[in-house]
């Protein structure tokens, strides 16, 4: 079935790149930081990958399958503890700021497509004010504030995700308290 096809291809897709960049950039990181509620930055990326290709999978849109799983992946790449964040009087807040940071540490760690950099760069549109320059990034700028409402919510967010790719979340850090 069509439906049940493109959701295996979807949820291989984004094990593969997840299994990558977690060699290339230790993105598994990401799961020593809560993002939203008792869901994980690295949940929470998978989460937004998944579903950003799904949504553009269900309004057949033709787009960068790679580039935008690998661009949602990497958004919030920031690495750290954004709830506790303590920041100079000159530094911008965790809003206008982590997009920037999680470019600068995806670039130490693997070579971006300008898709890509775009998509991490712009994520966090209108709150900043330039909005992404593809349907890619449109997708995943929409999607993550859909995550970021449900994972306020939701306590055992994501129980399908948690299943699909229990081995890649269990080769994480165990969630801390950031420090
Ligand atoms: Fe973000
Ligand atoms: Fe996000």
């Amino acid at each position: 079935m069509f439906l049940r096809t493109g959701t295996m291809a979807r949820a291989h897709m984004v094990a593969v790149e997840l299994s990558a960049l977690t060699r290339e950039a230790g993105l598994s990181r990401c799961a020593a930081f809560v993002q939203h509620g008792d869901t994980s930055c690295l949940l929470h990326c998978v989460a937004v990958a998944f579903y950003s290709a799904l949504l553009l999978d269900a309004l057949r849109i033709r787009y960068d399958r790679r580039s935008l799983i690998r661009g949602a992946l990497l958004h919030d790449f920031f690495l750290y503890d954004w709830h506790q964040r303590k920041r100079a009087p000159h530094e911008p807040m965790h809003a206008f700021y982590h997009p920037i940071a999680a470019l600068e540490n995806a670039r130490k760690c693997v070579a971006l497509t300008p898709l890509e950099e775009n998509i991490i760069r712009r994520h966090m549109f209108p709150v900043t004010l330039v909005p992404p320059a593809s349907r890619e990034g449109l997708a995943v700028c929409l999607v993550d504030k859909l995550c970021a409402l449900y994972e306020g919510f939701a306590r055992g967010s994501y129980p399908l995700l948690r299943r699909l790719y229990a081995r890649l979340l269990a080769d994480s850090p165990e969630i801390s308290d950031g420090q």
